[in-house]
């Protein structure tokens, strides 16, 4: 067994969470440079907590700027063990509706002006991401969620876009029509990609802001409509984050799908 540490990546909507004991905010140095902000530290319930705001105080990050390297790695230099990303998201699917949440469970990845894996010329490792998140943390997130009361879907793909324009009404068709996706979003890749590399634990959390552009009955989504349906949500992301320490439990056993063993059998550079 070993000790939990729950890292929360807080989206749009999201900049801090609340009730943590023995709170301070640390900055963290990184071979990648900066994280987004400083981390908030701190105990829920008995488990430690750390929390990043992925666009910092203050939303000075563009998804592209995010600077998804250090941010991982300074969880992984705190010693976390499970990351749950929080982000806001469009949807194609009718029965997705705004103000819902999303466990998303796979990705297509469209973004290419982003840095995506901590190894390259040195070191050289292929991770598997066939199954991009963690199924035993969304678990977690799923009953954290409907004990909150949540409208929950389980499971979900996300399209990452590379933004920050949205998408054109061609796009939105394209993803929802052909590619079978069901949430669209600029900021969960690399960022889960990364994760598996630094063996940590990933679930994403989406919660639903607009329905992009495709939808007949609705316009074409702005940046209004989406805080619209923040502010009526972010209450309902703390709720589900506060309840996350006491299903999680301050000790865990190694994860039973690897996502900690991630590199056991990634990399093809000899040892020196
Ligand atoms: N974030 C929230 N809504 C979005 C959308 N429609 N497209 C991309 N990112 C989003």
């Amino acid at each position: 067994m070993t000790r939990t540490k729950i890292a929360v990546i807080g989206g749009s909507g999201l900049y801090d969470i609340d009730g943590l004991q023995d709170a301070r905010w640390t900055e963290v140095k990184t071979p990648w440079g900066a994280p987004s902000d400083a981390l908030l530290t701190g105990v829920l319930d008995g488990v430690d907590m750390v929390f990043l705001p992925r666009h910092g105080r203050g939303h000075v990050h563009s998804p592209s700027t995010v600077p998804y390297r250090a941010n991982i790695d300074a969880l992984k230099r705190l010693g976390c063990t499970d990351v749950v990303s929080v982000s806001a998201c469009g949807s194609f699917r009718e029965d997705m509706a705004p103000g819902d949440f999303v466990l998303v469970d796979q990705f297509i990845d469209r973004t290419f002006a982003r840095e995506k894996s901590f190894f390259g010329t040195g070191c050289v490792a292929h991770v598997s991401v066939a199954h991009p998140t963690c199924p035993r943390l969304t678990e977690a997130c799923y009953k954290a969620a409907t004990d909150a009361g949540i409208s929950v879907h389980q499971g979900g793909t996300y399209l990452a876009m590379e933004g920050p324009q949205f998408s054109t009404l061609a796009e939105s068709r394209m993803y929802r029509e052909s590619w079978g996706a069901d949430v669209i979003g600029m900021t969960n890749m690399p960022e889960a990609k990364l994760a598996r590399e630094a063996e940590l634990c990933y679930a994403s959390v989406a919660m639903i802001t607009d329905y992009d552009s495709w939808h007949p009955d609705h316009g074409e989504v702005d940046v209004p409509e989406i805080i619209r349906t923040l502010t009526g949500n972010a209450d309902k992301g703390r709720d589900l984050v506060r309840r996350l320490p006491a299903l999680l439990g301050a000790e865990r056993n190694p994860c039973p799908h690897g996502c900690d063993r991630a590199l056991e059998f990634a990399i093809l550079t000899a040892p020196e």
